[in-house]
């Protein structure tokens, strides 16, 4: 078993809030990353695969491949946009934007596509909100 890691970064603007808190909860508990009217990061987003190679390509997937799939299903919904306003998983209050819940939500838009493929299997998704934070998530199991 190898594993093939491919980053990609992405922008986007979001801040912390429950909607079933009042508005001094929200104040405490997220202080800066309550202000409604957002903040922005230059994400990076590290997508992991395993599998073995292919005996004739010596690939575990196709990199260009992947870098498709990152993209039309992950950075077509998140570049440039509001996590709150804008992405399915977080509007309406639905979830809070946080790495973690994005590293989550990133994971379910990959995995059928990449384990549908055949070959190899979505192994582990990283999530950089700076250089010096990320969240990881490697599925349920
Ligand atoms: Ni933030």
């Amino acid at each position: 078993m190898i594993f093939l890691t491919r980053r990609a970064t992405f922008s986007a603007s979001h801040y912390y809030w429950n909607e079933a808190w009042s508005a001094a909860q929200n104040e405490q508990v997220f202080g800066k990353c309550a202000n409604r009217n957002g903040h922005g990061h230059n994400y990076t987003l590290e997508v992991t695969v395993a599998g073995e190679p292919d005996p004739v390509t010596g690939f575990v997937v196709d990199l260009k491949w992947l870098k498709d799939v990152m993209e039309r299903e992950v950075l077509a919904a998140y570049d440039h946009r509001h996590l709150n306003l804008e992405v399915e998983e977080f509007k309406a209050g639905k979830l809070v934007p946080t790495s973690e819940n994005i590293a989550i939500a990133a994971w379910k838009r990959l995995e059928p596509k990449v384990n549908a493929a055949g070959g190899a299997q979505l192994n582990r998704i990283r999530v950089y909100e700076t250089p010096e934070i990320f969240a990881e998530y490697r599925g349920e199991a």
